[in-house]
């Protein structure tokens, strides 16, 4: 596995190899988990060559506590990437990839102004912009990026197609534990009591999709699963709603067929957590 911390010697490294090689990008910002070690594999599937990054990028944290208690686990991150067989490392410092600070701003319109874009003022820009910087950088034919991060999907869906970025993007499931916890770097900053009751997040999606599929009014559906996750007293609830999968606007009746997304992001302890599911409608 080759190892790079600089745009210079990933692309000159990338040059020899790109004309017969198909160029498969996960990025990460480290501490890895079996959620990412799901997206090499299936990078694997489908490039000859696959290029992971780990980059903690300062510009999408608009909370500078989150941004300062990221894990960073450099060491056993490469040591996990070279078991999973991935053949490339770009981990830059933060001074390579903002050689000065970014002055673009970049907008994703209606899908940015709600969920994690409205709770995360910036956020996605942030994301845009380090995304961007990353498919110049490595010119990837594939990308690949975990469901959990649904309007990050999105978003960087509206960022291929609005600057034409030359690649395919693939959306992996999400990794659960096996109690339904869904994997995130952040989880390993949970203490015992937070990560016993931490799966309740996803027992909340749960709920809701069962009850909207029983025929349960939208609303109802996500009061009696917000109540149920808040009388645990240990998490915070910042959103839980449906909405639809193309640009996550609520919605608040069900179509026959149809599918939906439900997503919640809580704190939880020091944590914050996002997690989604999607479902179809019943008759
Ligand atoms: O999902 C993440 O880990 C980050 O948002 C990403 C896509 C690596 C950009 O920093």
């Amino acid at each position: 596995m080759q190892v790079f911390d600089t745009v210079t010697g990933l692309q000159t490294y990338l040059a020899l190899h790109r004309a017969s090689q198909t160029i498969g990008l996960v990025p990460t910002m480290g501490a890895l988990h079996a959620g990412h070690l799901a997206l090499v594999a299936q990078a694997r599937t489908e490039c000859s060559l696959v290029v992971a990054s780990i980059f903690v990028n300062p510009t999408q944290f608009n909370n500078p506590d989150d941004l300062k208690h990221y894990p960073r686990t450099l060491e056993a991150d490469l040591a996990l990437l070279e078991a999973a067989g991935c053949h490339v490392v770009f981990a830059p410092t933060e001074a390579e990839m903002y050689a000065c600070p970014p002055v673009l701003r970049l907008s994703f319109g209606e899908l940015e102004q709600r969920l994690e874009g409205a709770h995360r003022p910036g956020h996605f820009n942030g994301v845009g912009l380090v995304v961007s910087k990353l498919f110049h950088q490595v010119q990837p034919q594939v990308a690949y990026f975990g469901q959990k991060d649904l309007q990050q999907c999105l978003v960087v869906q509206q960022l291929v197609q609005d600057l034409a970025f030359p690649l395919q993007l693939r959306r992996c499931p999400t990794v659960r534990e096996a109690d339904g916890l869904a994997m995130s770097s952040r989880n390993r900053r949970l203490g015992e009591a937070e990560r016993q009751v931490a799966p309740r997040l996803h027992q909340s999606l749960q709920r809701v999709v069962q009850s909207a599929q029983q025929g349960a009014p939208v609303a109802q559906a996500l009061a009696q699963a917000r109540a149920w996750l808040e009388q645990s007293g240990a998490f915070s609830v910042e959103y839980l709603e449906v909405a639809d999968t193309e640009q996550l606007r609520p919605v608040t009746q069900l179509t026959a067929g149809q599918t939906y997304a439900v997503l919640v992001a809580a704190q939880l302890g020091p944590v914050r957590l996002i997690d989604n599911l999607l479902f179809q409608a019943g008759a």
